[in-house]
């Protein structure tokens, strides 16, 4: 076995503890979640190390956070899932999978391992998944990763480059809800919209992330809330409209989020006459990053399902993205620009 996968295991399970047991006389493995650390850790002696166990099980959960915080960002990580639920994936792509696999016996397991040490990729994430584990860590109340951010931001150029705008938007409405599919929904926008104005793969890249955390701070405001079914009264209103500063709060301790980002997140609700909120910041105040996320944030929103309101068609919302701009709440230039979408979207 060439050196640089650790295999880490969840004892508890009998069937995989005696395959792993067989797999250790040529790799190294390590318990979870009895044994602490190894040593060579340290010393970033792994490419790659596959979890293998339950992550609904709390010490193995536990255990798992604790070893892939301390390793994260020097080698990749993969989990072989004995419950391989949504619920689970969500969880190893919040801990920073690269790649997640149902391993219900043995025969699964080496196979997960031997996709892993000859450099094959099992099962990567897609962007939603992505996007649900970095949610995840907001919620559970971690620090969210940069690199994390920047390979789902990557996912979604990649996929909207594949199938397009307008199936990608499809596939978003069937396998996504509530503010799961709004939030997703305004990243594949922004990306697209990014690069029809010709930006570089970076600033798209920048602009993506920025849409991808726009909303992270509902991430704080229970689901209940978020996902109200019908009209939400004053103080639920208010609770909502706290999240652009929440967001804000939550990533200016991540290192690496480029202060555009911040600040897209902190005033994607501003509007340039001054009526946005939280802080009524006009024009001069709000940079193009941010206006571009804006657009994207009130077009998906009005095309968004929902039971107590009425949807637009694209063209019902690009004309009324015309008139906000006719009004100065948005940029005349960058509204025109997204209409050059519609056809797309139709
Ligand atoms: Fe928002
Ligand atoms: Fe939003």
């Amino acid at each position: 076995m060439p050196p640089g996968v650790l295999l880490a295991y969840d004892p508890d399970s009998v069937a995989l503890a005696r395959a792993c047991r067989d797999l250790a006389t040529d790799m190294p493995i390590t318990q979870l979640p009895h044994e602490g650390l190894p040593r060579q850790l340290a010393a970033d002696a792994y490419g790659a190390i596959v979890y293998c166990g339950d992550l609904r099980n709390i010490a193995t959960a536990r255990a798992v956070r604790a070893h892939s915080s301390a390793v994260a960002g020097t080698c990749r990580l993969y989990f072989g899932l004995t419950r391989f639920d949504h619920w689970a994936r969500t969880q190893a792509f919040a801990f920073g999978a690269s790649g997640v696999h149902a391993v219900t016996c043995g025969k699964d397991l080496r196979a997960l391992v031997s996709k892993v040490r000859y450099g094959f990729s099992p099962e990567t994430a897609d962007s939603g998944e992505q996007f649900h584990g970095i949610f995840a860590l907001g919620q559970q109340g971690n620090r969210l990763r940069a690199d994390m951010v920047e390979a789902a931001g990557e996912t979604v150029i990649d996929e909207i480059e594949s199938i397009g705008i307008g199936e990608w938007l499809k596939r978003v409405r069937e396998h996504h809800q509530g503010t799961y599919q709004h939030c997703m929904t305004v990243t594949g926008l922004a990306a697209r919209y990014g690069g029809l104005l010709g930006f570089s793969h970076r600033d798209q890249k920048h602009l993506t992330e920025a849409a991808l955390l726009h909303d992270i701070g509902k991430a704080f405001i229970p689901l209940a809330i978020l996902d109200k079914p019908g009209r939400l009264d004053m103080n639920e209103v208010e609770i909502i409209r706290a999240h652009p500063v929440e967001g804000h709060r939550y990533l200016e301790d991540l290192a690496q989020c480029d202060p555009m980002v911040l600040e897209s997140v902190l005033r994607h609700h501003e509007l340039l006459d001054g009526s946005g909120y939280p802080d009524g910041r006009s024009a001069g105040q709000i940079s193009d990053l941010t206006r571009l996320i804006t657009i994207c944030d009130i077009y998906s929103a009005m095309i968004e399902q929902r039971s107590y309101k009425v949807s637009h068609t694209p063209a019902a919302a690009i004309a009324e993205l015309e008139a906000m701009a006719g009004a100065g709440k948005l940029d005349r230039a960058l509204v025109r620009a997204f209409g050059r979408l519609e056809a797309e979207l139709a």
